[in-house]
């Protein structure tokens, strides 16, 4: 996540398998790494789906031993991190699988880590200043939703015991299953939300400060197929067409932004959600319309670029079209959500603090430049929304 001074360097986290029944090779790729033993981690939706009992399955077909973690939280805390990686260095694993949406993804890499380094791991993270990555043990991710990304990045967030507050580390996976059959169960508010998380990602990483034009290749292609087909998985999750075209948009816009970084759409979602308990998604979308009106005033090439993503004529009917999707879609007006202009804007300075990439726009923006904008993102979309 290199900010600002990236514009000739390009990053592969690892590779990917991607494609209609990938999964079916797990267990060829595990071996890749010479492990035998292994822990797949998952949560109560990936159990629930049957997805787990078949990976492991293909994990026992293939002679290997297989411990399992069925119950990762959504936004899970360090504390729940030692405690899977407890188990994985009790069972012996060498290797370890996520299967799941960004917080087991996050989680099975964090346990990769604490099989090397079993140890209380915020001291490495990043809120203590940019420790170089820690040894790690094989990770192979499986993704079961299209939008986080996480498969690609080199970071695993984690939320604080303590405080709540989200912090991360550094963690690269070893290998990448990215399969649209595993996302056809996904619901449609999990498919909407995720979606919409990947569009805000590919915009942001897009419109970020550290773009270069291979960053820009992968978002703009990110945003199309994003538009063009997340509607189409909303209305019918076994349209694996528009599965499969989301699992890669998902994928490249992770790997545009773990280059670029984020701006303020994410700080604002990030402190948004955390405050106020909202999905990680809906809350990182609220911002979409307010990056393309940004862009619009400060780079009008770059809001060109993202006119011609969404198969429209202008940045502005670019924004109409993001609202239009956002309430189709389902995200809850602000005031259905109980929040104010005034509460938004009150987690502006916290919000900054709490996500250094907030100073990666293509201009500087303020702390009250950044009120204005939250201000903006509240009343457009409770008015466009009726
Ligand atoms: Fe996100």
């Amino acid at each position: 996540m290199a900010m600002g001074s990236n514009f000739n360097e390009y990053t592969q986290v690892a590779p990917v398998s991607y494609g209609n029944g990938a999964v079916a090779e797990i267990a060829s790729k595990v071996k890749r790494f010479g492990a035998q033993k292994v822990i797949l981690v998952f949560d109560g939706g990936v159990k629930a789906s049957g997805m787990a009992d078949r990976v492991a399955k293909l994990l026992e077909d293939g002679d290997l031993t297989v411990a399992l973690f069925d119950d990762v939280k959504s936004d899970p805390t360090d504390a729940q991190v030692e405690a899977i990686g407890e188990i994985a260095v009790k069972e012996g694993a060498e290797l370890v699988i996520g299967l799941g949406g960004g917080s087991v993804l996050d989680a099975a890499k964090m346990v990769g880590i604490y099989i090397k380094n079993p140890a209380p791991l915020r001291p490495h993270m990043l809120s203590n200043g940019l420790n170089p990555p820690l040894p790690i043990a094989p990770v192979i991710l499986l993704p079961t939703t299209s939008g986080t990304g996480s498969e690609v990045s080199c970071v695993a967030v984690v939320s604080h015991d303590e405080d709540h507050v989200k912090d991360a580390i550094f963690a690269n996976c070893a290998f990448v299953i990215l399969d649209p059959e595993l996302t056809v169960s996904a619901p449609p508010h999990v498919t909407a939300f995720a979606g919409l998380d990947a569009l805000a990602h590919a915009l942001e990483s897009y419109t970020s400060a550290s773009a270069s034009p291979m960053t820009m290749l992968l978002a703009t292609h990110a945003i199309s197929l994003v538009v063009q087909n997340l509607r189409k998985a909303y209305d019918n999750g076994q349209d694996i067409d528009a599965r499969s075209k989301l699992a890669f948009a998902s994928n490249i816009a992770g790997m545009s932004f773990n280059d670029t970084g984020l701006h303020f759409g994410h700080t604002f979602g990030h402190e948004l959600g955390g405050i106020f308990g909202l999905p990680h998604g809906m809350a990182s979308s609220y911002a979409i319309p307010a990056v393309i009106k940004f862009t619009a005033k400060h780079d009008p090439e770059r809001a060109q670029g993202i006119a011609d993503a969404f198969g429209v004529a202008t940045a502005e009917d670019a924004r109409t079209a993001a609202l239009s999707l956002m309430h189709d879609l389902g995200v809850r007006k602000f005031s259905d959500n109980n929040i104010s202009v005034e509460a938004a804007q009150a987690l502006a300075e916290d919000a900054i603090a709490h996500n250094v990439f907030f100073h990666n726009t293509v201009v500087p923006l303020s702390v009250d430049d950044f009120k204005d904008i939250i201000a903006d993102i509240v009343v457009g979309f409770d008015e466009y929304t009726g």
